[in-house]
C-alpha cells in the first residue's frame, strides 16, 4: 500500500490540525450554542504522548505541518508540552496554534522555546462591550495585551481571524485594515460557516466576502495582492500600499478552495477527519501504539475524502449530497 498521502484528485497531504480539547473558557456565538456543548469524557481525551505517536507516524508519511487547535488549545496543562515532543519528531518542520488568545500572554514565551512557530488569534471585534457579546463574556483587553506580546516576542507571522457576521461586526473592517497599517499583523476575514448549526441563524448572519475588495478600491486605498506570509491555508492576502501588515481573505462559502486542500485532522478524542463539512470520522484511539493500523486508517479516511464541501448548497436551500457533520467547530478544530 502506497504511505503518501494523496488522494483520489491528487491533492497532497502535508498539514495535519490536531484539536488537542473540545473545551473552551468562550462560548462564541457561530462557534457554540448559548447553553454550551457537553463536553468529550476526560477518557477519551488523546493524551500528549498519544498525540505524539500519531504524529510521528503521520510525519512518516509526509506531514511536516502541524497545528494545534481546541476548543481552546490554551485550556490544556502545559501545552508546550506537548509542542516540545512535536518538534523533536522528525519531519516537522511547522508548529502552529489558533487561540482565541485569552491565557497567550503569559504563557506565549515558553511555547515559542518549545518550539512554536506561528500564531492565529481569533479576534473578531475590537470594541470591548461588543467583544463580550460576541465571545458571550471575554474580555477583549485581555486578547491585545496578547497580541502586543506575541509582537513584542518576534512571533512572524501573527494572523488574526475575524469572522465577520452580517449586523454584527461588519462596520469594523476598516479598523482591522487600518490596524495594518502600524502593524506587522495579518488580519484575516473569514465567511461564517454552517458547521454543525441547524436552521436559519447562521444564513440571516452570512457576509459574503467577495465585495470587500471593490469597497477598498471606492474607498481610495491602493493594494496589491502577496504571496502569503507562511502558511498553509485558504487566504488570499493583500497589502494597502504603506501598510506593515496584510490583510486576507476566507470565503469557504461563497468560493470554496478545496482543490488546494492540504489538511487532515484529529478530534481530542481521536478521530481522524478527512473533511472539515462532512461526517465522516474514523476512530485511532485504541490503535495507538500499532502504526500499520493508524496508516491504514489514515489512507482510509483520505480515500473518502470528497473532492469539496457543499456549503453553498446549503446556503441556497438545496439538499447537500451527504451528511454534514452535526458538530461544531470547537469540537472538530
Ligand atoms: P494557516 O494558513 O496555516 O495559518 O492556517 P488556517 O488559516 O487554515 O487556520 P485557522 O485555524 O486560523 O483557520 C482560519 C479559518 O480558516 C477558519 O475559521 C475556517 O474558516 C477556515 N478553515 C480552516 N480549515 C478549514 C477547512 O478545512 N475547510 C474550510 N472550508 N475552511 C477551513
Ligand atoms: N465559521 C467560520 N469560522 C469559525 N470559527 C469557529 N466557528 C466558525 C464558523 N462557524 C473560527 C474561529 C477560529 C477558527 C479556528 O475557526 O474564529 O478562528
Ligand atoms: Fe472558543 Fe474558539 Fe469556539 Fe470562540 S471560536 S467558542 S474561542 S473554540
Amino acid at each position: 500500500m502506497p504511505d503518501k498521502l494523496i488522494d483520489k484528485f491528487g491533492r497532497v497531504h502535508d498539514y495535519l490540525r490536531i484539536s488537542v480539547t473540545d473545551r473552551c473558557n468562550l462560548r462564541c456565538v457561530y462557534c457554540m450554542p448559548e447553553d454550551g456543548m457537553e463536553f468529550e469524557r476526560e477518557e477519551h481525551i488523546l493524551s500528549y504522548e498519544e498525540i505524539a505517536k500519531v504524529v510521528r507516524v503521520l510525519a512518516g508519511m509526509g506531514v511536516t505541518k502541524v497545528r494545534l487547535t481546541g476548543g481552546e488549545p490554551l485550556v490544556r496543562k502545559d501545552l508546550d508540552q506537548l509542542i516540545g515532543q512535536i518538534a523533536d519528531i522528525p519531519g516537522i518542520q511547522d508548529i502552529s496554534l489558533t487561540t482565541n488568545g485569552i491565557f497567550l500572554a503569559k504563557k506565549a514565551e515558553k511555547l515559542k522555546a518549545a518550539g512554536l512557530y506561528r500564531l492565529n488569534i481569533s479576534l473578531d471585534t475590537l470594541r470591548p462591550e461588543r467583544f463580550g457579546l460576541i465571545t458571550r463574556g471575554g474580555d477583549v483587553a485581555k486578547v491585545l495585551e496578547s497580541v502586543e506580546a506575541c509582537l513584542r516576542l518576534g512571533f512572524e507571522p501573527i494572523k488574526l481571524n475575524v469572522v465577520l457576521m452580517k449586523g454584527v461586526n461588519d462596520d469594523e473592517i476598516w479598523q482591522f485594515i487600518e490596524l495594518t497599517e502600524r502593524n506587522p499583523l495579518h488580519v484575516r476575514f473569514i465567511e461564517y460557516m454552517p458547521i454543525g448549526h441547524e436552521g436559519d441563524s447562521w444564513r440571516n448572519k452570512y457576509y459574503p466576502l467577495n465585495n470587500i475588495l471593490s469597497q477598498c478600491e471606492e474607498k481610495g486605498w491602493r493594494f496589491r495582492e502577496e504571496t502569503p506570509a507562511a502558511g498553509n491555508g485558504p487566504a488570499r492576502y493583500y497589502r494597502v500600499e504603506g501598510h506593515q501588515g496584510t490583510f486576507g481573505l476566507i470565503h469557504p462559502v461563497s468560493d470554496h478552495f478545496c482543490e488546494t486542500c492540504n489538511r487532515l485532522r484529529l478530534t481530542a478524542d481521536g478521530n481522524i477527519k478527512p473533511c472539515l463539512f462532512w461526517s465522516d470520522e474514523f476512530n485511532v484511539r485504541k490503535w495507538i501504539g500499532d502504526d500499520e493500523k493508524i496508516k491504514e486508517l489514515f489512507l482510509q479516511a483520505l480515500d473518502i475524502k470528497p473532492e469539496n464541501h457543499e456549503m453553498a448548497k446549503v446556503l441556497a436551500k438545496h439538499e447537500p449530497q451527504h451528511a454534514p457533520t452535526i458538530r461544531r467547530m470547537s469540537q472538530i478544530g
